[in-house]
């Protein structure tokens, strides 16, 4: 059921469903979250019913801005290290998850029973008002995954994720997402910032807010995470998506002619098919608004019973590597 997030006392029922262990989707800046109350492990386990999602791989944990959040932090979290704290203060309220030690007896489920946790303050004013409903319930952050069954592209509007769940699941509506892709994550549990999935904000931003280098996982020594996001191949729509520069993309319609069909294409540069039957789309030129588009898109096609999704490469600079990594994972 798909309600209206700005209509007279519908942030206060979802907050009254969450209180009461159910699962409400909320939107974020990002994607929308599929959410439940944190601090309860029953609560927690329908999320990972609903999704599908193996038990084990944690959840994100979202906070209130403010004072409220400020608490909830040390309720979940030990104390962050200094790097961390200068990324709080650089990206909160915004898309930047940071895992941290987490307080033992608090969130186990939310965090697949791992000793860190996912946290994030969300900069959508809808998850923000949820957020401080929940709050004054006294519930003190909401896990949530984005809100898609497992393995599959993340929702950026209510109506995506109504298709994903159906009628049963209570969707709060605040329009398209902004961002488009889920948050960067920044593991700050090992002594040095990690980045563990490129998002919307630049890595070399993330660098100079926090004054660090960001480590890889293999300088560390760290094995992999048990995060679904960083699986090679997620985020996939069912048509097979392969990722081409302009030219062979322009080649290879010309080799298929006027016979070509089921075919997608959403690239930068303008190209040409002599095929009634292939859809052409033009990407936008700046990486923000393919971001904000990306899932919308792939999702758009499945609908059209496309079979293969041609995409143009995208530039191999720091701006576009949030899009590079979903589009390489949706390609795998
Ligand atoms: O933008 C976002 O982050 C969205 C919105 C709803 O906030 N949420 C999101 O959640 O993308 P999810 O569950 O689909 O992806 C969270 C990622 C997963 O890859 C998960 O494994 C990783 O974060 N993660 C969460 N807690 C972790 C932890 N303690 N250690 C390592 N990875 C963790
Ligand atoms: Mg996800």
């Amino acid at each position: 059921m798909i309600l209206d997030g700005q209509a007279p006392g519908a942030i206060e029922q979802a907050a009254r469903r969450l209180r009461a262990g159910g699962l409400v989707a909320f939107p974020t800046e990002t994607v929308y979250g599929l959410g439940a109350d944190a601090t309860s492990d029953t609560a927690v386990a329908g999320i990972f019913r609903a999704k599908g999602r193996p038990v084990g791989h944690p959840l994100i944990v979202h906070l209130a801005d403010g004072v409220k959040g400020e608490q909830a932090l040390s309720r979940f979290a030990q104390p962050l290290p200094p790097f961390a704290q200068a990324l709080v203060r650089a990206f909160w309220p915004g898309p930047l998850t940071l895992i941290a030690t987490r307080q033992p007896g608090v969130g186990a489920a939310a965090a697949g029973g791992q000793d860190t946790i996912g946290l994030r303050c969300p900069a959508h004013p809808m998850a923000q008002a949820l957020l401080a409903a929940c709050a004054e319930h006294g519930v003190a952050g909401l896990a949530g995954p984005s809100a898609n069954r497992f393995g599959r592209v993340s929702p950026t509007t209510a109506a995506h994720v109504a298709s994903e769940f159906g009628d049963d699941l209570w969707v709060l509506d605040g329009g398209p997402c902004q961002v488009g892709i889920e948050s960067a994550i920044v593991d700050c549990s090992r002594g040095a910032p990690v980045l563990l999935r490129p998002g919307a904000i630049p890595r070399d931003h993330i660098e100079a807010a926090c004054g660090e280098r960001l480590a890889t996982r293999e300088e560390l020594g760290l094995p992999d995470p048990r995060a679904s996001g960083t699986l090679e191949s997620h985020y996939a729509p069912s048509a097979q998506v392969r990722l081409m520069p302009a030219q062979a993309l322009q080649t290879a319609l010309d080799l298929l002619g006027a016979d070509a069909a089921h075919i997608a294409v959403w690239s930068r540069s303008v190209l040409r098919t002599a095929s009634q039957r292939v859809l052409l789309r033009r990407m936008p030129d700046d990486a923000q608004a393919v971001a904000q588009q990306l899932f919308a898109v792939l999702r758009d096609f499945d609908a059209l019973g496309v079979r293969l999704i041609w995409i143009e490469a995208l530039p191999e600079t720091p701006l576009w590597e949030g899009v590079r990594d979903r589009l390489a994972r949706a390609a795998a």
